[in-house]
């Protein structure tokens, strides 16, 4: 027993599984044994140059010192032209807040707006911080199911089922983390008018929204302007502009929503790092062709990845629209997700995610993440077939 014991509100905030996955996989590494990761949740390119470059010119200008807290102005005013022209939505530039990262704003918009014993209804499958952070602010976390048959898309009953008197916020994420899935309009105004009949906050996580395929419009819910009064939007820069670690993102909201989190921003991180959000701000502000070329190349993954797991003994998957996940189906190899991962990690070297980790209804799927070259993917795919091909009837 330690002697000083945490604060109750962080006994149900466990390290993400995700972290232990990487970390037995760079043991075994370690030993000699090479390891496929797709585990991972991160692009594999590095930042543009370019970006790269501005970063270091704000260092030599000496944009060293505290900023204001939500942001420097001429980032802001970028974010909301940004949302405003690829989506039609309304934002002036103090309607936006610069945060680290779309978890930290995750973080903000429930600490300042979740109650102890309030409910918030997040995605299961869901990006794990949907489950902890509400755990942390003494609120409960309810799952509102993303069935595949459904082609992960919002179902209108269910979700009203789950209503209580509770009920305060909605999450929603698309594209999806795990699912790769992209919420249809039929499911946002399934939500907005859900919310607007029992008064809820919808936060809507929205960092994957520039990678959708096939040519798809990315339906954001800034679109919806009957959202907009009840509505915080979440997106950052770790994702389409591959700066995962440079730790910055951004919320979009009306003023009043936006002030206890500011207030709250102030006494959590003073400001965002200055020199980083001039380095936004070039990543805003000129060609992203590295970014879109990024994205085509990963369509092509996507293609290739679902045709070949699609093809292997016991496994399918939906196409996904978005990010660069697949969730995959392996209820007909008979082993669970823990099996199948620890099997696959051991004997094939290939490292991915059981799906439970993203909550219940992820218990008979892996997620696959095909942020990894075109090579190292058709070789787990063969390594994995060697594996399936020995243990799994066809
Ligand atoms: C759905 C989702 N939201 C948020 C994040 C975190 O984004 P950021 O790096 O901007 O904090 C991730 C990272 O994997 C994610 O998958």
């Amino acid at each position: 027993m330690a002697l000083i014991s945490q604060a109750h509100r962080m006994e149900n905030a466990p390290l993400s599984r995700i972290r232990e996955i990487i970390a037995y996989a760079g043991r075994l590494e370690q030993s000699g044994k090479r390891i496929i990761h797709l585990e991972i949740g991160e692009p594999d390119a590095d930042t543009p140059a370019h970006i790269v470059e501005s970063c270091k010119k704000a260092l030599d200008e000496g944009k060293v010192h505290y900023g204001p807290v939500t942001g420097i102005p001429e980032l802001r005013a970028a974010v909301a032209d940004r949302y405003n022209r690829l989506y039609g939505a309304g934002y002036d530039a103090d309607e936006v807040m610069i945060t680290a990262g779309v978890e930290q704003g995750v973080f903000l918009a429930m600490n300042a707006y979740l109650n102890p014993g309030d409910e918030i209804l997040v995605p299961d499958p869901g990006y794990l911080c949907y489950f902890t952070l509400p755990n942390i602010t003494g609120a409960t976390p309810v799952s509102y199911a993303l069935e595949e048959r459904r082609d992960f898309q919002i179902d209108a009953e269910n979700l009203e089922k789950l209503v209580t008197p509770k009920t305060r916020a909605i999450l929603l994420n698309s594209p999806s983390n795990p699912c790769g899935s992209v919420l249809d309009g039929q499911s946002l105004r399934i939500v907005a008018e859900m919310a607007r009949r029992h008064n809820l906050l919808v936060i809507s996580d929205e960092v994957y929204a520039d990678m959708v395929y096939g040519g798809k419009q990315y339906c954001s819910a800034a679109s919806l302007p009957e959202l907009k009064e009840r509505l915080i939007v979440l997106h950052g820069f770790s994702k389409y502009f591959a700066m995962t670690g440079w730790r910055i993102g951004y919320m979009l909201c009306e003023r009043s929503l936006l002030d206890p989190m500011m207030r709250l921003n102030f006494y959590n991180l003073s400001c965002p790092c200055t020199f980083i959000q001039y380095a936004a701000l070039t990543a805003l502000a000129e060609d992203d062709a590295p970014s879109r070329a990024m994205v085509k190349e990963y369509e092509r993954r996507r293609d290739y990845m679902t045709q070949a797991i699609n093809s292997l003994p016991g496994c399918s998957c939906l196409r996904p629209d978005g990010a660069f996940y697949i969730f995959v189906n392996i209820s007909e190899t008979g082993m669970s997700g823990d099996e199948f991962c620890k099997i696959m990690i051991d004997e094939a070297g290939v490292s991915m995610t059981p799906g439970h980790v993203f909550g219940s209804m992820g218990n008979d799927f892996v997620r696959v993440s095909y942020a990894n070259s075109m090579d190292n993917l058709k070789l787990a795919v063969e390594l994995m077939r060697g594996v399936l091909s020995a243990r799994v009837s066809a």
